[in-house]
């Protein structure tokens, strides 16, 4: 497989517990959709499924998500979290820190963090995060991380998405490192920032950390819904649900989930 995703290099690469099984493909429809169904035959946690290319990649709010083969690290992780369902939404900032924190340890590419889980370098997005999650009334909940991050493309940034989109070979203005040593970090953090569901200073660390690395707080931003409504005020604060404060006058409301545009450049 292109710039190495195959099993033997993957496996070689993992550093932590989870990644195994693996499913290594170097053509897929989607790995969230392969994760979920794999997940719904009983695959365990930390189950990873990596691709060089997919035909059918997704994004948020029912979005499509385009790569080119070897552009772009692709993988889900089935993840079965023993919490409340209510804490299970945490997931997403855990996600988000996480891929930040990978990125920048494996690169050297500073990130940040746009709420609710893209990631980002000098205000482009690097990576996007889909989170998918099953829960049956009976038994314990199901959830699929999957994460694509833009590694560089053959040319450079498409010029159609340039002012939106950046890579890591961009921003590092050098090939990105292999994508499989790229997966390997962040897949670990991934696993460390994981405890953060049932440990208090876990969490409080990484509220901290999802603060700092946060491109959204103290900005005046415009929340949409997929009701097609929206809320407008000042991203104030995260919740140690993952959700975000936003403060307008003397009210406050709290928001899980929502697409978020800046009212005013920095
Ligand atoms: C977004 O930015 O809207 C989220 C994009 C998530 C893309 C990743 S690539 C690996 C995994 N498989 C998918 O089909 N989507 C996620």
């Amino acid at each position: 497989m292109a710039n190495g995703l195959g099993r033997d290099v993957v496996e070689r690469a993992l550093e932590g517990a989870w990644g195994h099984p693996l499913n290594a493909f170097e053509l897929v429809g989607s790995t969230n959709t392969f994760a979920l169904q794999w997940a719904d035959e009983g695959a365990p946690e930390g189950a990873l499924v990596v691709t060089d290319h997919q035909t059918g990649g997704r994004g948020r709010r029912g979005r499509a998500w385009v790569s080119e083969p070897g552009a772009a690290l692709q993988f889900s992780l089935v993840l079965r979290p023993k919490v409340a369902v209510q804490r299970v939404p945490l997931v997403t900032t855990i996600a988000g820190v996480a891929c930040a924190e990978g990125i920048e340890s494996a690169c050297g590419v500073p990130t940040c963090i746009k709420w609710p889980n893209d990631i980002t370098a000098h205000g482009r997005k690097l990576a996007g995060i889909l989170v998918e999650g099953r829960f049956p009334a009976a038994s314990a909940p199901t959830v699929v991380v999957g994460i694509g991050i833009n590694t560089g493309w053959a040319k450079g940034v498409p010029q159609e998405i340039a002012e939106r989109a950046t890579s890591i070979a961009a921003e590092m203005d050098a090939p990105a490192p292999p994508r499989a040593a790229l997966l390997a970090r962040v897949v670990k953090r991934l696993e460390e920032r994981y405890r953060a569901l049932d440990d208090d200073a876990a969490l409080r660390d990484l509220l901290e950390s999802a603060s700092e690395r946060s491109e959204v707080l103290g900005r005046e931003v415009e929340v949409h819904f997929v009701d097609g409504t929206s809320l407008s005020g000042r991203a104030d604060r995260l919740l140690e649900s993952g959700a975000l404060v936003i403060a307008s006058g003397d009210s406050e409301r709290a928001v899980e989930s929502g697409e978020l545009q800046h009212l005013r450049a920095r």
